[in-house]
């Protein structure tokens, strides 16, 4: 039987990290959506058509995930994720990914709202943007970027205003999601709640 978790909200809120620990706690299957996305980001990057790009996506493209978790290429996903052929290629796949037996939880900006509207448990983390900024920084800096505060919390703007306002699939709360916000709550207290709610709905 299939379950699945919804984890929506934007860049560095903690969606990640909570979707990873509901995954290993509960025995499902993880999809960082946002991979998809920033994959298709790359070969943009590299000169491809982000259309045909989205339809000629593999497996292949994902198998570094670290590599895709670069500024720019942050940028150029949230370019590409306007169009709304880019969408429609990877909608299938993701929906394939939701439905499958065992449970599935994915994270993104429109699996409780497109995706997968029938979701059991959705959840919309997000908080400010200033806590998301440090956030991404710390994780940027350990990864060995060169990049300040300035810089990152512009570009987490900038990623919030253009994902929040693209006419096809925004990202927006669906009305049934909890809303965690980490700018005040921890990320393991939001991870606590992310379990009960679980717990709560699969009885
Ligand atoms: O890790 P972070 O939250 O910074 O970003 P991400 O989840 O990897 O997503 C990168 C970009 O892909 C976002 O800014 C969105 O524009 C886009 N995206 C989307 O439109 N829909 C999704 N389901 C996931 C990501």
């Amino acid at each position: 039987m299939s379950f699945t978790v919804a984890i929506d909200g934007p860049a560095a809120a903690g969606k990640g990290t909570i979707a990873r620990a509901v995954a290993a706690e509960f025995g499902f299957a993880h999809l960082d959506t946002g991979l998809l996305y920033r994959a298709v980001g790359r070969r943009m990057l590299a000169g491809e058509d982000p259309v045909t790009a989205a339809q000629a996506l593999r497996a292949d493209d994902l198998g570094d995930p670290d590599a895709l978790r670069t500024p720019e290429i942050a940028r150029a996903a949230s370019q590409v994720a306007v169009i709304p052929e880019v969408r429609a290629a990877m909608t299938d796949f993701q929906r394939a990914f939701a439905y499958r037996a065992g449970g599935a939880v994915l994270d993104g900006r429109d699996i409780g709202t497109v995706i997968c509207p029938e979701a059991q448990v959705k959840l919309f983390v997000t908080a400010s943007a200033e806590v998301r900024a440090e956030r991404r920084l710390s994780e940027l800096l350990a990864a060995g970027h060169e990049t300040d505060y300035a810089t990152v919390l512009a570009d987490v703007k900038a990623r919030d205003a253009r994902d929040a306002g693209r006419a096809t699939s925004p990202m927006v709360a669906a009305e049934d999601a909890l809303t965690l916000d980490t700018t005040e709550l921890s990320i393991p207290a939001a991870v606590a709640r992310a379990f009960a709610e679980v717990a709560a709905k699969r009885g």
